[in-house]
């Protein structure tokens, strides 16, 4: 983010709120516990339903400038790793209608203008139409009326949470994926793609801020039928796959790929050497997909300057190993990153970079 930090003095509303709001996936409640308890001791659990986990900040925290500017500072999200979204919380709206709803958040919001709204549900599964929520909400005048004192991108949030409960929030919104609402990928699965992969790999480029570049070379362990090796030769990369079940004929056949038609231990290691990225989706655990990591990281002279990995976590206690797994990382000189995707399934995806690279 690059918004300057003014002088923690000029404490409104917003910055008072002492609650975090996470939307996360069903079912990795107890994986983003974990990580709170973690990384950050001191917020207590308070509300929590599937999809959706409040935590209070302890004042000494939120009193801090950077949670008075950004709502929630990048690295809350980034250590909590199973958090889609993180916002603010200004309270909880209830009413028979939608109309005493809006009128409900709009008493709450008072005299404050927001540059944007996000409506989104804590279950995506929830047959209610957002679009008029939000429309409702940001037509509203006197948003438009009133400014706060902040020049930042200020987004309310308004998680529908069930029929008649909404959860009314902040956060500020500089990075890209702030701006994508609930936390949840925009981007589509074009027609053509081959699998889900594709749109996994779409949205980890997005999320990471991934760039490659053109003609680089590109493995990935776990290929078939190659929905992310479409979307990397796309990026016009070189791409082995390696995989023994069948690749889709539309890549099997194209110039810039080459199947290694067996398993990844199989694989010579000195045949992994020049890749700039070495990326794995296999359908095994984690703990087998770290040591076919090492097998090609620990001792290769010439390092890819770059991993994605998706982990599949099969039990979600495999979260506990999280810190072990960047540790290898970073003993074979990578910076990692770690988040869930929201394309994704019950599965993390870690992007490395390699120490010291001029390049990304
Ligand atoms: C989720 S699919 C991969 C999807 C793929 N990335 C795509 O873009 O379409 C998991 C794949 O891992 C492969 N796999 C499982 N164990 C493997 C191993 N030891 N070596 C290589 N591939 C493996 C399976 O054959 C399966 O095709």
């Amino acid at each position: 983010m690059n918004a300057q930090i003014p002088q923690a003095s000029t404490s409104t509303p917003l910055q008072q709120s002492k609650f975090l709001l996470v939307g996360c996936r069903h079912g990795s409640e107890s994986a983003l516990e974990h990580r709170q308890r973690l990384t950050f001791p001191s917020f207590q659990k308070s509300y929590w339903r599937k999809g959706l986990v409040t935590f209070r900040i302890p004042t000494h925290i939120v009193s801090k400038p950077e949670w008075s500017v950004f709502g929630v500072p990048d690295n809350v999200l980034e250590q909590l790793v199973f958090a889609r979204i993180g916002v603010r919380s200004l309270g909880q709206i209830t009413g028979q209608t939608e109309d005493e709803r809006i009128a409900a958040a709009l008493r709450l919001l008072g005299s404050l203008k927001v540059d944007a709204v996000h409506v989104w549900k804590r279950d995506p599964r929830l047959q209610i139409d957002t679009a008029s929520i939000q429309r409702k909400i940001a037509t509203f005048d006197s948003l438009q009326e009133k400014r706060i004192a902040s020049e930042q991108n200020l987004i309310l949030n308004c998680v529908v949470d069930s029929v008649d409960r909404w959860w009314i929030g902040w956060h500020v919104g500089n990075a890209q994926t702030d701006q994508w609402s609930g936390g949840y990928y925009p981007g589509q699965m074009p027609p053509y793609g081959i699998s889900r992969a594709w749109l996994k790999l779409d949205e980890a480029i997005a999320r990471f801020g991934i760039q490659f570049h053109s003609g680089e070379r590109v493995c990935e362990l776990g290929a078939a039928p190659g929905g992310a090796c479409q979307r990397l030769l796309e990026a016009n990369l070189r791409v082995v796959g390696v995989d023994p079940a069948t690749i889709h004929p539309q890549i099997a056949e194209h110039e810039q790929f080459t199947h290694w038609k067996k398993r990844a231990r199989d694989v010579r290691i000195r045949d992994f050497s020049g890749f700039d990225w070495i990326l794995t989706d296999m359908n095994i655990d984690p703990t087998s997909t770290m040591a076919s990591l090492e097998r090609i990281l620990s001792s290769s002279p010439h390092k890819p300057r770059g991993i994605i990995a998706t982990l599949k976590l099969s039990d979600l206690s495999h979260a506990e190993e999280l810190e072990q797994w960047c540790s290898s990382c970073a003993s074979w000189g990578y910076q990692t990153r770690v988040q869930q995707l929201s394309t994704g399934g019950q599965e993390i995806c870690l992007v490395a970079h390699k120490k010291s690279t001029s390049r990304n």
